[in-house]
């Protein structure tokens, strides 16, 4: 009995806390020396994210900025078989900007569907039609010369294109949104694109916010700032957060200078306050924008061992971001939680069987774990 319904509390736990939260990595279609990467490229990457020592949860997803593999029309990209290879969930993204069709884009992802199949379909948790398009078009985007952008019109007509072009496919119910920055999520001239998004993805870089105090030390209240103003224009639509991180080098913006030591702060002081409570693609865990100075990459050569140190402070509480449920054999004791021993809860088959990258778990993981089994015990105790 005590056992019974403790499962059942674990299991709750382990399934509110877990399941669909997002927690993953931006990727874009070339590398930062602008080759087109391939299957075997992504596979990499994915498996890298996968296993990455220190992660506090499974970086299991994958945001896509197109469908269409680059130096090809209507190919589709090498990333899909490989997150079917790696079993990585995907937010695609569809190129909007400098375009008047997305063809291209749609030919790619039907193809996909056709040759993948629900192999395919399965893993995909969105649909972002554009990337910061938006605050391309707007005043400041083009005083910093960021290159072509679309109208609000113009996505919002696009978004219509999709959900039509997918409404008989086995994504006729995967949500569909735009990513913007926060800036074009409060600007009142892309209320329609809020109105016809499922979710609202934004993209929240403090580094780059040079009017708004942005040392390091005050990262977090202006990434808050924005998060809340976006989410308050967002009203009742999910808001997902695309993208977000510090450089570890590049130009300082403001306060805010790039460096390692800041770019490690930023994750443990913003970071871990976000993931597995929010759906999370971070910025980045390796660079593909051979025009951006600044270099955000957690491990520009995709080395399991990351730049710094991934682990969250048990004070930010991080929730669970694994797939499993906590089973009670592999509960921790107390005493490891408090030593700064990182232990495997053995629920990555991809991780456990290579010592040293024991992780998908961390010590603010096992903090949270224990509260909860602890938590569990009493009460299945108190039932009983
Ligand atoms: C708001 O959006 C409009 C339309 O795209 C644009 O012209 C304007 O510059 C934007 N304002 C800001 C502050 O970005
Ligand atoms: C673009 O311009 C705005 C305001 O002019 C500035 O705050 C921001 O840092 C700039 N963004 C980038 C990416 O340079
Ligand atoms: C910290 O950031 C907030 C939000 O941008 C800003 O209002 C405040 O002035 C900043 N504080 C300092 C000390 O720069
Ligand atoms: C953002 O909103 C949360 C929740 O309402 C609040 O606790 C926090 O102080 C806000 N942060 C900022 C910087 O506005
Ligand atoms: C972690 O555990 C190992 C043995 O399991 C022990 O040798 C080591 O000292 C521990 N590290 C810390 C920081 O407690």
């Amino acid at each position: 009995m005590r056992v019974t319904n403790f499962l059942a509390l674990a299991a709750f736990f382990g399934a509110t806390i877990a399941d669909d939260v997002y927690l993953g990595f931006n990727s874009g279609s070339t590398t930062d020396s602008s080759t087109a990467k391939r299957q075997a490229d992504f596979e990499k990457e994915f498996t890298v994210a996968q296993t990455l020592q220190g992660t506090p949860g499974l970086f299991n997803s994958i945001r896509l900025y197109t469908n269409v593999q680059a130096n090809t029309d209507d190919t589709p990209i090498e990333a899909f078989p490989a997150a079917i290879k790696t079993n990585t969930k995907l937010l695609l993204g569809l190129w909007c900007s400098g375009t008047t069709s997305i063809d291209n884009e749609l030919n790619a992802l039907t193809k996909a569907i056709k040759q993948y199949g629900k192999d395919f379909t399965d893993l995909v948790v969105g649909i972002s039609v554009g990337s910061e398009d938006l605050y391309r078009v707007s005043a400041p985007g083009i005083k910093n010369k960021s290159g072509p952008g679309a109208s609000a019109n113009t996505i919002v007509g696009f978004i219509k294109d999709v959900r039509n072009k997918l409404k008989d496919t086995a994504l006729s119910k995967t949500p569909v949104g735009h990513v913007d920055t926060w800036t074009s999520w409060v600007n009142e001239s892309n209320k329609d694109v809020i109105a016809n998004s499922d979710f609202i993805g934004t993209n929240l870089f403090p580094y780059y916010e040079d009017d708004k105090g942005n040392a390091i030390n005050n990262a977090s209240n202006v990434f808050y700032a924005a998060l809340n103003a976006t989410e308050k224009a967002a009203g009742e639509k999910p808001v997902w957060i695309t993208e977000t991180g510090w450089p570890a080098t590049g130009p300082d913006f403001g306060q805010a200078k790039a460096t390692l030591d800041n770019a490690k702060s930023f994750w443990k002081d913003v970071g871990c306050t976000i993931f597995g409570r929010k759906n999370v693609w971070w910025y980045v865990l390796r660079d593909s924008n051979p025009e951006n100075k600044a270099k955000f990459a957690i491990t520009p050569k995709l080395d399991t061992t990351p730049q710094f140190d991934l682990t969250c402070p048990v004070s930010t509480g991080t929730p669970i971001a694994t797939d499993s449920t906590p089973s009670p054999s592999r509960t921790p004791s107390p005493s490891s939680t408090s030593t700064g021993n990182s232990t495997s809860t053995g629920n990555n088959d991809q991780t456990s069987d290579k010592p040293g990258s024991a992780t998908g778990t961390s010590v603010s993981f096992m903090g949270t774990l224990t509260a909860v089994l602890l938590t569990g015990f009493a009460l299945a105790a108190w039932i009983v």
